[in-house]
């Protein structure tokens, strides 16, 4: 008699970057995080995680293949999965595959996004019944970002970040993504804003990002896209101001260092204005890479 061949079960979902349209740093607190306002919106830039079943006893294990991307324990995604089998009472038999498709530590919140797909990830494979908003709230244990990369969409960020709440707007918005070949380390960069800036006010978002962001005024976006931590990164890596430069030079409508960086996005008006400013960008040589890409967008399961 032939063994029976038990297909195991797996669950798929392409989760997107995130980029800082705007990002503002207050002072350092006492745990060592500085208190943020910023604004968090998706693009289209996608991990894509995968999660399977593995024989009972067999623990976690993770595969990528993307260099940079530790494939043990430290990697935010095996922390989420070592957590939520925990509160679930779920033996961690899985292996969780990542074909990376964000920027690695470019400032987009790769690993976050990793970690996120792999919570709603679980949770749909084990039927576990948590709700959006309660593996938003479980995020927070594995950083900043993570709450928003489960959320996805366009949301304000305060606290250290995690938490959320939705932003009113309308309209898609493109952007074109330029990569820097390099890595900037995130705590470094805040340091160096300490350093740059000693006193810091209460962050607050500029009313007019609020303002284009409910209109779906693109241009007027484009002029008030701002981020506390663009000095500190130009200042620990000068070659990205002509990256910016270049962009704005090609008729971008605002260019910004994503987050903590290196990554650098320029709001453009649409696809074909995209192209031009991809092609200007790959012409004049200051990137690694250059790509198109558009928000807000969610995670999806595939
Ligand atoms: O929370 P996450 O792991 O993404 O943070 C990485 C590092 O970035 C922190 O260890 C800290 O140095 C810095 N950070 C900060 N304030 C924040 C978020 C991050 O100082 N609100």
């Amino acid at each position: 008699m032939t063994a029976m061949h038990v297909v195991p079960r797996r669950v798929q979902v392409r989760m997107p970057a995130k980029i800082n349209i705007s990002l503002k740093v207050g002072p350092a607190r006492a745990d060592g995080f500085h208190e943020l306002a910023t604004v968090f919106h998706a693009v289209s830039l996608y991990d894509i995680i995968t999660v399977s079943e593995r024989p009972v006893g067999s623990g976690i294990s993770l595969s990528c293949g993307t260099k940079g991307v530790p494939e043990d324990a430290s990697n935010l995604a095996w922390r989420a999965a070592e957590r939520f089998a925990e509160l679930t009472s779920h033996k961690p038999d899985v292996h969780i595959t990542i074909a990376k498709g964000i920027p690695t530590a470019g400032g987009m919140a790769g690993g976050s996004a990793d970690c996120a797909g792999t919570l709603l990830a679980l949770n749909e494979l084990w039927q576990s019944g948590f709700t959006r908003e309660q593996l938003v709230e479980l995020g927070a244990e594995f950083g900043s970002d993570v709450p928003f990369c489960v959320a996805g969409g366009t949301a304000l960020g305060t606290g250290r970040g995690e938490m959320l709440s939705p932003v009113l707007g309308r309209g898609e918005y493109h952007w074109v993504i330029a990569t820097a070949g390099s890595e900037l380390s995130t705590p470094t960069v805040f340091r160096q804003l300490d350093a740059l800036r000693p006193h810091a006010a209460e962050p607050q978002v500029s009313e007019t990002i609020m303002s284009a962001l409910r209109t779906g005024d693109s241009r007027l976006l484009g002029r008030a896209l701002e981020n506390d931590l663009q000095a500190p990164a130009l200042a620990l890596k000068p070659t990205l101001k002509r990256t910016l430069d270049a962009g704005m030079e090609a008729g971008a409508l605002g260019a910004l260092v994503s987050g903590s960086g290196p990554t650098c996005v320029f709001l453009v008006r649409d696809n074909e204005h995209a192209i031009d400013v991809q092609v200007a960008l790959m012409a004049s040589g200051v990137a690694a890479d250059v790509v198109r890409a558009h928000g807000p967008v969610r995670p999806m399961f595939l």
